[in-house]
């Protein structure tokens, strides 16, 4: 049988979509390979947000030309928003890869690798209007439980820092009866968490007469499922209805991923975020107000072009004010293409490597302040399996989505009841009470 190897990068979209990928790739009766050196496909789904993704895959595209020149008949695919970005380059920057193809047009990955064997229509490449959803082509999930599920493609923001909108296109939503259908289909094969997945969740519906306070009430209906989760939301659209819903509907997990981006209102205007710091703060209140006990996460980036020493503490004090519980910090990295990576100011290196440092320390000391005060709490549990680090321990997730390492006895999958022992910023510790003796 031949085999198929997907290399992920980047976010849960993409994770995602690389479930449709290894779905349509073993409808054309290809097997999964262990490791890329036992792939016959060898296919990259690519992220090109930062520069960083870009130059990890450099480097496994290097190893990847390598096994070709061992065997001719290898098919390398690099499909994904690199891809998508360098449409017009890829070819030349790497004349070895066979198939390349944007995420918008993963059903035609199909076509090009040759519907019975693995014949390579070489070089074809999705147009931007051939666009469709992933959603509906076959799925090879990884997990028993818990799935993802595209509610819409695309992003129609204009932040300036931003390529997914370049790459990925306008926002085009779902339709609701399709997405409830796929939920009640997943429900019925056993999965209690879902986690709704768009560049924008909450801008979710306006093109087909739908909202996204009206999509998560739906999705809180449906039989079995147990846990629902977003992402991402972004601020300017995070509406009343919304928060309502989230308090409302008992399988709505307490938790947002909010994206601040910077503290500074004068910075979030260049980046043209459209909140301020105020209204973010603001918003932040009333979600909490409105669902006691919710953990809110977040996006930060320092050195946006023009950031000065005094619109950085305002992005330090801002962690504080609004007391993430945790925090993805990235260091701004100019997009070709983008408008951010033509202003005048760009923050040299070595200033943006002490901000994230100093960034890092203040999200990390708030998040622990956060997490020590779940200590003494049972927390509802879903077990995810063994510990990462301590295999006689078990990991699961709280529904406020923070990984817990805990002793007891349950199995994936189980929801179970978890004391907190011990917290640190990005995890917890606990144990399964032991049942009262009869
Ligand atoms: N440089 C650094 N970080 C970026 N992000 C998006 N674009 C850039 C960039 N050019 C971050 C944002 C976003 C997250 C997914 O990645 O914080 O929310
Ligand atoms: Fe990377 Fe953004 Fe594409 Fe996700 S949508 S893979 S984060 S570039």
């Amino acid at each position: 049988m031949r085999r198929y190897h997907v290399t992920t990068f980047g976010c849960q979209m993409n994770a995602h979509d690389s479930e449709r990928i290894k779905g349509l790739l073993e409808e054309l009766g290809l097997g999964e390979a262990a490791t890329e050196e036992e792939a016959d496909v060898l296919v990259f789904n690519t992220c090109t947000i930062r520069e960083k993704p870009d130059t990890r895959l450099a480097a496994h595209l290097g190893n990847a030309r390598a096994l070709k020149e061992r065997d001719g008949e290898r098919v390398i695919a690099v499909g994904g928003c690199y891809a998508e970005a360098q449409r017009e380059r890829i070819f030349e920057l790497y004349p070895f890869v066979d198939v390349a193809f944007g995420p918008g047009s993963i059903s035609h990955l199909a076509d090009w690798l040759g519907a019975g064997g693995i014949g390579v229509d070489r070089g074809r490449f999705g147009t931007g209007e051939e666009r469709s959803f992933a959603a509906e082509l076959p799925l090879h999930r990884e997990r028993r439980f818990q799935a993802w599920v595209q509610i819409s493609m695309g992003c129609n923001s204009v932040c300036s820092y931003c390529i997914v909108p370049k790459v990925r296109g306008r926002e085009v939503s779902r339709r609701p009866g399709e997405i409830l259908a796929e939920i009640e289909r997943l429900a019925a094969a056993g999965v209690t968490e879902v986690t709704l997945l768009g560049q924008n969740v909450n801008s979710y519906g306006r093109d087909v007469g739908s909202g996204f306070a009206e999509l998560l009430r739906a999705v809180d209906a449906v039989e079995g499922v147990e846990r629902i989760r977003f992402t991402s939301p972004h601020p300017k659209d995070f509406r009343e209805p919304v928060i309502q819903a989230m308090a409302e509907c008992a399988a709505v997990c307490e938790h947002a991923h909010l994206p601040l981006q910077s503290g500074s209102s004068r910075i979030l205007k260049t980046m043209r975020r459209t909140y301020s710091r105020e209204r973010f703060v603001a918003l932040a209140e009333r979600m909490r107000a409105a669902v006691p006990d919710l953990a809110l996460t977040t996006d930060l980036i320092v050195g946006f072009p023009g950031e000065t020493e005094e619109d950085f503490r305002e992005t330090l004090e801002a962690v504080e004010e609004v007391g993430f519980d945790g925090a993805f910090t990235f260091v701004y990295s100019p997009r070709h293409g983008t408008e951010a990576a033509t202003l005048a100011g760009q923050v040299p290196g070595e200033v943006k490597r002490e901000r994230i440092e100093r960034v890092v320390e203040v999200v990390q000391r708030v998040a622990r302040e956060r997490n020590a005060a779940r200590v003494g709490l049972v927390e509802e549990v879903l077990v995810e399996g063994p510990s990462r680090t301590d295999p006689s321990l078990l990991r699961g997730r709280t529904r406020r989505n923070t990984t817990v390492n805990f002793s007891g006895s349950a199995v994936p999958g189980e929801l179970v009841g978890v004391r907190i022992t011990d917290a640190t910023s990005t995890t917890l510790r606990g144990e399964q009470p032991v049942a009262a003796a009869a």
